[in-house]
């Protein structure tokens, strides 16, 4: 048994053009460009400003925004250079399995399954938080045991569960249903977006961005591996591989396109943020409503709820999609059992999968106080980023002639700044975040051992041949 084989490349291609299990091709550069925004804008910007600014950074906290945006841009562009040269389901984990072998590509999968549900839990677990106080403000007060999880005081949080049920169903629906209400749901979050940058530009008092370093340099960068939070998602785009229409040219604009024009509104809504209130005073759950009833615009602040609102759900919707197509990818390779990857005959979705999915992130939202794992969600995508840099490399050396249609520019040295970026946001993280992740790793392996390692398709070709 050879744990590090690997796929070839051209195999690869082939078998997702002949798999009896196939996606529809739905998504143009467009839809795959809020695709990626979708994934990016949503807890991040409207919830972890507030406390990053007042905990962490200060008014910096817009340095810490352009460090990660930085670190997540060229690990972008090393997917982009993958995707456009092996545009099959899988992301990360496909183009470690093409590069660096099976063990590999199965830590990567298993990494990107845990990085996918903790962020929809979380977010799931935002989402209700700003359903309850919407429910709040026109004069209904949901009972506390259902809004909360047990640890949180209560017994059930009915909202986190409500919306779950709600996007697993339109994902077993179909792709073009889902990518619909994306591309809606992102043209909401982009205008309230622009609504509070006209607004809040006029407020700004320059007096509010003195002291500018706070927290010293110290808290930039634990600002930095805080709100990279923030830029989780974008990776999304590419696992859409096989439900893109022209991939190889697509993937690549919807990567960098998506995580560029959230990078630009990142920056200057934060600018805008600290310049309208004082950091002292962000440390609320719903900072940039705050900040608008702090300057007596109270329409515009509802506004901006429902907006952050309908982000955060399509946060969820770009995360449970990913994390479905991740399962799906894992399945179809033998490494984890065949249900995963039915996809079902009318809607041409992996419904089983994505039940499944949609169960447990249900109840890891409605019964866990999940907040604390958000920076889980954080180092492993961070991991994530480095393999694939790393992978970026490797395959440039051990297959040089492949065809690529977008290449990273300087390589090594983009791939060597993408990986020790990472490396020093995760150094950042809380120890206790180190200790689960490595725990969840080797469960993984455990996993892999018993069952992946023997039902791998590879394995068994290689068996056969
Ligand atoms: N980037 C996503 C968010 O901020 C996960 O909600």
């Amino acid at each position: 048994m050879n744990i590090f084989r690997k796929k070839n490349v051209d195999q690869l291609l082939l078998e997702a053009e002949e798999q009896p299990n196939k996606l529809k091709k739905a998504l143009s550069v467009f839809d795959l460009t809020a695709l990626g925004i979708g994934g990016i804008i949503g807890t991040g910007i409207f919830v972890l400003t507030g406390i990053g600014a007042s905990n962490f950074a200060g008014p910096a906290l817009v340095i810490s925004f352009i460090i990660a945006g930085v670190a997540s841009a060229f690990a972008a562009l090393g997917y982009a250079e993958f995707a456009s040269m092996i545009p099959v389901a899988g992301s990360a984990y496909t183009y470690g399995y093409a590069s660096l072998g099976e063990i590999f590509a199965w830590t990567i999968g298993w990494d990107l399954l845990l990085e996918y549900g903790l962020a929809s839990s979380t977010v799931a677990v935002g989402w209700s938080g700003y359903a309850v106080s919407l429910f709040s403000a026109i004069g209904i007060d949901l009972p506390a045991w259902a809004i909360n999880s047990p640890a949180a005081g209560g017994l059930i949080n009915l909202p986190a569960i409500f919306i779950v049920g709600i996007i697993t169903c339109l994902l077993t629906v179909g792709i073009k249903e889902s990518k619909w209400v994306n591309n809606i749901i992102v043209v909401v979050k982009l205008l309230v977006i622009i609504l509070f940058i006209a607004i809040g530009t006029s407020h700004i008092q320059v007096s509010n961005w003195h002291p500018f370093l706070p927290f010293g340099w110290q808290g930039v960068m634990t600002g930095a591996s805080i709100i990279f939070f923030a830029y989780l998602g974008f990776d999304a785009v590419s696992t859409a591989a096989e439900e893109s229409k022209n991939p190889q040219r697509d993937l690549p604009i919807g990567l960098i396109a998506s995580l560029l024009i959230s990078t630009i509104l990142y920056i200057i809504v934060t600018l805008v943020l600290t310049g309208m209130v004082n950091y002292t005073q962000l440390n609320t759950p719903a900072p940039v409503s705050f900040a608008l009833n702090m300057i007596g615009n109270h329409w515009a602040a509802a506004l901006l709820g429902v907006g952050a609102m309908a982000g955060i759900t399509s946060v969820l919707l770009v995360d449970m999609y990913a994390q479905s197509r991740i399962l799906f990818a894992m399945s179809r390779d033998g490494l984890l059992p065949h249900t995963f990857s039915k996809v079902h005959s009318k809607f041409q979705t992996p419904y089983r999968g994505t039940w499944i999915i949609g169960i447990l992130v249900a109840a890891l939202a409605g019964f866990t106080p999940i907040k604390v794992l958000a920076e889980m969600a954080n180092i492993g995508t961070l991991f994530a980023f480095v393999i694939v840099s790393a992978a970026i490399i490797v395959l440039r050396k051990t297959k040089p002639d492949l065809h690529r249609p977008f290449r990273v520019p300087f390589v090594p040295l983009v791939p060597i700044l993408a990986i020790l970026f990472c490396l020093y946001l995760m150094y950042n993280l809380p120890i206790i975040t180190w200790i689960r992740f490595i725990v969840w790793l080797i469960l993984g392996l455990i996993v892999y051992a018993i069952y992946g390692s023997h039902h791998s398709k590879v394995q068994l070709e290689d068996d056969l041949s």
